[in-house]
């Protein structure tokens, strides 16, 4: 036996499946799941709450600093006040690129979020670069896509609107968190590359339960 941290890293673009297949694999696996991208959610819902400016780099990382986020249950709380509700309303998701490309943020995210791992020994942890940057030597690196057309007719179904609209909106996100400088989502050569288009949620899961068994042997031996 050794004391390794069994860390899923679970990365894509918005729409691509990763909360959903996250938190199956999870539970399939007897783990707990992360979602990182509620973390720069209550950042930027904190900082907009306070009347913090978004480009004051300084002062929002400050702010990052400060407050005690808590992702857990499928809750997202700062201070121990529930914001799992207003972190995902149309302001904070068009504001919360600026914050993700704030990298004293992201020291600041990347430092709990490995602390989060660390403390359970493991676990199935979903965002943008966690196989790339916060845990680079995880047992499994999955990077979950789907078209932006797809993407954004999930999305459609589940809050509604305009698909094309949907599409583009999707698409300059995308551009966002690939383009900025600190850790921009991007695939990493040793992550397994699944498209989620068309596919059920429990055959993907079952494909990646079958990859990680031969790797937790192979890290004992
Ligand atoms: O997954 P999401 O849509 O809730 O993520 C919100 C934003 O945070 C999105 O712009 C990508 C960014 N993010 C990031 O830069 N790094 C992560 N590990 C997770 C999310």
């Amino acid at each position: 036996m050794n004391s390794t941290p069994v860390i899923v890293a679970i990365d894509g673009p918005a729409g691509a499946g990763k909360s959903t297949i996250a938190r199956a694999l999870a539970s399939r696996l007897g783990l707990e799941y992360l979602d990182t991208g509620a973390m720069y959610r209550a950042v930027t819902h904190a900082a907009m709450d306070r009347s913090v400016a978004l480009d004051d780099t300084e002062a929002v990382a400050a702010l990052a600093r400060s407050i005690s986020i808590r992702v857990a249950d499928g809750k997202t709380s700062v201070d121990d006040i529930d914001v799992s509700e207003p972190i995902r309303g149309g302001a904070v998701t068009a504001a919360v690129s600026t914050v993700a490309a704030n990298s004293a943020v992201r020291r600041s995210m990347r430092d709990l979020q490995r602390a989060w791992g660390l403390s359970r020994g493991g676990g199935v942890i979903e965002g943008r670069d966690i196989g790339t940057v916060v845990f680079p030597d995880a047992l499994l690196k999955v990077y979950l896509t789907a078209s932006p057309r797809v993407r954004a007719e999930r999305r459609v179904a589940e809050v509604g609107g305009d698909v094309d609209a949907m599409e583009r909106s999707i698409m300059e996100r995308d551009h966002k968190d690939s383009s900025r400088s600190d850790s921009p989502l991007s695939t990493s050569s040793d992550s397994v590359v699944i498209d989620t288009g068309g596919r059920t949620v429990d055959a993907i899961v079952d494909e990646i339960v079958a990859m990680i068994a031969p790797r937790r042997t192979a890290r004992r031996s």
